[in-house]
């Protein structure tokens, strides 16, 4: 089997080596398939020291998205090696697009005449796949691309993507479950979302970098890495104001070139390790974020008792320790700066343990307590209605086999694997795969207890 490509960097042009090929039935290659049957095996653990994060993946598969838009090549520095950007370069290719990625850096460079089509087998894959509509749209006038299906978190619409797209002159059909853009051009629009939709927000603000006129874009998603996107987008020649704000202003250009830019640190990664250095009684310094993106994340904690320090030295650094068993807490998930719905189910593992009891409100996704059930089965005391989770503290947890259902949840059931006693098995990890990169690498060197085996080893 081929192996992942620990040592050697990933780097390819023109077609995919087997392992990502895909045939014709959309089957899964066999070695992917293997991959898919893996598990973690994880034990009580305290973790200590230090670690760097990555670059933000949720930052990096949009700035890739954008770099179809360039008349040039782009390269773009500190990109995570996960499945999800391997998926991404893998449409990039599909399209024509001449991809390479090595040491972290990914190039796209132009296609001639690119198939400007996101096919539902890598839609189905990584949601993230949408991102190309905007940008297709606007630098070719068309594009067709596979509707996302729902996925265990919850429905994952699009619909506030379309009503922009079609209120700046674009022409949607929608049938056999893929919807159709064509556009002699679009026009720049006056739009108001909804919901502050980070999906919806990149894919209009790609869109209007290339529509004809000006756009003025209201109530937009203010996360972070839509500023990252903004600030790549306007080194490509684009025209973007109110960048962090929650309204952008946007002059539409005939052209953007190719850009040079390197990712923001991802602030889901390192709050991931920050509270499982709090959760397991030790203290984890993460490098590499910046930590006014997680002022909400680090305000909770406080609260739950856990100590806190930061800086802004070499690029930003957080420091997150435990002082016992934390405190009950309320938590309620909203678009930034509210708290992050990604950081959910990993703050339901640290205050499972808590002296208290904590009351967390999921108000962006319809189905992320999915977890609650796995981490019940350690041994957790969480009751859910609707949208709150009521989270009553225990002593102590108790390992056992459990599912990972999404990529935040198999973090969380991880952290709580290393509070049980006794070995827990986490499967279906291949959710983990795809947006933390070297994970159980990063936690082992934290002197975590964690090892990644075949099933049915
Ligand atoms: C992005 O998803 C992130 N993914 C998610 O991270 C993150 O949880 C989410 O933003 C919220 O912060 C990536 O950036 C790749 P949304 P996205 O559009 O863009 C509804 C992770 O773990 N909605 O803000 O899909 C939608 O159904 C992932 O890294 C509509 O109803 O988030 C959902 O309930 C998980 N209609 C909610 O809004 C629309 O047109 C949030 O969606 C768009 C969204």
């Amino acid at each position: 089997m081929q192996g992942p490509r620990e040592e050697a960097p990933f780097s390819h042009t023109g077609p995919l080596p087997v392992l990502f090929q895909y045939r014709g039935d959309e089957r899964q290659a066999p070695e992917r398939e293997d991959r898919m049957q893996e598990k973690y095996v994880v034990e009580k653990s305290t973790l200590e020291g230090t670690v760097r994060a990555s670059g933000a993946k949720n930052s990096a598969l949009k700035l890739m998205a954008a770099a179809l838009m360039g008349g040039g090549p782009s390269t773009i520095h500190n990109v995570p090696d996960i499945a999800d950007v391997r998926t991404m370069l893998e449409l990039l290719d599909y399209m024509g697009f001449s991809t390479s990625f090595a040491g972290g850096t990914v190039t796209v460079g132009p296609a001639v005449n690119p198939k400007t089509e996101a096919p539902y087998y890598l839609v189905q894959r990584m949601r993230a796949s949408v991102d190309v509509l905007g940008a297709l749209s606007a630098r070719f006038g068309r594009a067709r691309v596979a509707m996302p299906g729902g996925c265990n978190i919850g429905a994952r619409q699009i619909d506030l993507h379309l009503k922009g797209l079609a209120q700046m002159g674009a022409d949607l059909q929608v049938s056999h479950g893929y919807v159709e853009v064509e556009s002699n051009g679009l026009t720049g629009s006056h739009i108001y979302l909804e919901f502050a939709s980070v999906g919806a927000t990149e894919n209009l603000l790609m869109a209007a970098c290339m529509a004809k006129g000006p756009s003025v874009l209201e109530n937009v998603a203010k996360e972070p890495e839509i500023a990252d996107l903004a600030v790549f987008l306007n080194e490509m020649g684009a025209r973007i104001e109110g960048i962090g704000s929650s309204t952008l202003s946007v002059d539409g250009m005939s052209e953007l070139s190719g850009a040079e830019h390197s990712v923001m640190g991802d602030r889901i990664e390192a709050g991931t390790y920050l509270i499982a250095g709090a959760a397991t009684g030790g203290a984890v310094k993460v490098e590499g974020v910046d930590p006014s993106t997680l002022e909400m994340l680090s305000m909770k904690m406080l609260e739950a008792g856990c100590e806190i320090e930061s800086g802004e030295e070499g690029g930003g650094w957080m420091r997150a320790s435990s002082n016992g068993r934390p405190a009950g807490i309320e938590i309620s998930t909203l678009p930034y700066p509210g708290f992050a719905t990604d950081l959910q189910p990993q703050m339901l593992a640290l205050l499972s343990i808590g002296e208290g009891t904590s009351f967390i409100t999921e108000n962006i996704f319809d189905n992320r307590f999915m977890v609650v059930d796995e981490l019940n089965r350690l041994g957790t005391d969480i009751t859910t209605k609707g949208h709150h989770a009521i989270v009553r503290g225990v002593e102590a947890l108790s390992s056992a086999p459990v599912t990972s259902t999404d990529l935040r949840a198999g973090a969380a059931l991880c952290i709580a694997g290393m509070l049980a006693d006794g070995a827990t098995e986490v499967y279906e990890i291949q959710h983990v795969d795809r947006g933390y990169e070297r994970f159980e690498e990063k936690l082992s060197s934290l002197g975590a207890k964690i090892r990644r085996e075949p099933v049915g080893a």
